[in-house]
């Protein structure tokens, strides 16, 4: 496609690891077509939004950013190319494309919101956006894709996984196992923008680990809406535990993945998960909330009692091969009808979990969902002062996780050197911590981003842990 050669696009990503790994393939596939990514927008001929729409925050801060867009002036020519692209003729015209969970959701109605909007398309039409683009851009108007999971199917538009792809970091790789959500929680929007749950072969995944794993990817991240269900459309039963083991011995040294839905995590997928050395001693179990009440108003079909018999399950298990299980997970503040009782129930479930971390949020309605319609009247300052207490309450628990490490020697894949300062090395844990480490006189960051290295633990904080190189 000739009219895309030679430009330079700018991709702003929002939102979960599904949508990075959906910016990685669009900017693969413009590469393969023969533009070159830039980091600042202000560089760029196309600004692509990969968005999210789970809750108002994200929606409302992409829209401030598509705004401010509009008069920002085109520089002449980069100076921060990622590949050095080095343009001699400024730019005509930018094209700004919306794509992700809101272009789904909103279609067509953005355009008419924010007209400066050339581009939108969906999470199932990634494969055409260079089509729309180059539209676009020799001066066609405004281009809109949207269509339903299943339109997009039957009309055979190739899934974002199966388009080339550009690793943000080249040591590691995002793998998705399944695209969708068939679990319908009541406050969540992803089932109605992402569409029902599509598994990929299982041959097709290990495979591709394999090929990932000599191509020295280090560490995959297997991605789904809820992977513990992976393969239950395809083979009528889940196979996930198995993909944990197969991925594990494909010869990566890293497996970790997300998101794992509680009332579907089995025995068999415990035990893959303890047993399978390469996979990575952390655990995401989203529980919501600490009330057998809200969980039903949410549709999440577990009690509390369940979901700690699977978090002692798991402890057991990982205990038993030696080791020892960094968990987190998801809570929402506020659900329609939340009492004070059922917030004290978080905190306790909180309390005797000790997760290493915790995402916190205020609920926030969404139109379309079956909580959208919940009578809500707690006032706002009752959900900010719980929301306060929980967060206090998961910050100490966070620091409390971490000083153990104290003294211990932790292998860390190293990513490169801290925002703040280049004389730190910065990386993560086996549970997943931020690791900070001084850059050894003389030696470069290239040195030591993409390779596992020995850090003995000098200090804990609840944040991230320091330590010396060994
Ligand atoms: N309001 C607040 N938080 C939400 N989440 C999903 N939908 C909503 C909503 N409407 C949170 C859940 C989920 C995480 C990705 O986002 O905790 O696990
Ligand atoms: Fe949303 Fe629930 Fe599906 Fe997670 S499992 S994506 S919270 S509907």
């Amino acid at each position: 496609m000739k009219e895309l050669r030679g430009l330079q696009f700018c991709v702003r990503t929002f939102g979960c690891q599904m949508n990075k790994h959906d910016s990685e393939r669009v900017a693969g596939m413009l590469e393969a077509l023969g533009a070159f990514e830039v980091l600042k927008p202000e560089d760029a001929d196309i600004v692509v939004f990969m968005t999210c729409c789970v809750r108002e925050a994200a929606d409302v801060r992409l829209l401030g950013q598509v705004a401010s867009l509009k008069n920002l002036p085109i520089r002449a020519a980069a100076e921060d190319g990622r590949r050095g692209a080095q343009r001699a003729t400024p730019a005509k015209k930018r094209v700004i494309a919306v794509g992700g969970c809101i272009g789904q959701r909103d279609g067509a109605l953005l355009v008419k919101q924010l007209p400066h909007i050339d581009v939108v398309f969906g999470t199932h039409t990634i494969a055409h956006l260079p089509q729309l683009l180059a539209a676009a851009y020799v001066g066609e108007g405004a281009q809109v894709e949207v269509l339903a999971d299943s339109v997009a199917l039957a009309e055979g538009i190739a899934r974002a996984t199966d388009l080339p792809t550009h690793r943000e970091q080249h040591w590691h790789a995002w793998l998705p196992l399944m695209t969708g959500c068939n679990n319908f929680c009541s406050y969540c929007i992803v089932p109605y923008v992402r569409g029902r749950e599509q598994s990929r072969p299982f041959e097709e995944i290990v495979a591709e680990a394999q090929r990932l794993a000599q191509e020295g990817v280090l560490e995959i991240t297997l991605l789904g809406q809820n992977v513990n269900s992976y393969g239950r459309d395809l083979y009528g039963k889940p196979r996930f535990a198995e993909a944990l083991r197969a991925v594990g011995e494909s010869g990566i040294q890293r497996l970790r993945f997300a998101t794992s839905h509680p009332k579907d995590l089995s025995a068999e997928t415990i035990a893959a998960f303890a047993e399978t050395p390469t996979v990575m001693p952390q655990l995401h179990l989203p529980v919501q909330s600490g009330s057998d009440a809200v969980l039903k108003a949410m549709n999440r079909n577990y009690t509390v009692a369940h979901y700690r018999a699977l978090i002692d399950a798991v402890r057991e298990a990982t205990a038993a091969q030696g080791r020892e299980v960094a968990l987190s997970t998801d809570i929402i503040v506020g659900f329609p009808g939340e009492t004070e009782r059922d917030f004290e129930g978080t905190l306790e479930l909180v309390r005797a979990v000790g997760y290493a971390q915790a995402f916190t949020f205020i609920y926030s309605r969404r139109e379309g969902t079956p909580a959208a319609d919940l009578a809500d009247d707690t006032p706002h300052e009752v959900i900010q002062e719980r929301f306060d207490r929980l967060v206090k309450l998961v910050q100490e628990s966070a620091y409390e996780q971490n000083a153990v490490e104290l003294e211990r020697v932790l292998p860390v894949l190293f990513e490169g050197t801290s925002k703040r300062d280049a004389g730190i090395l910065t990386g993560r844990s086996p549970k997943n911590q931020t690791v900070h480490a001084a850059l050894p006189p003389g030696s470069s960051a290239e040195d030591f981003a993409g390779t596992i290295r020995d850090v003995r633990i000098t200090e804990t904080r609840t944040w991230y842990l320091r330590g010396d190189l060994t």
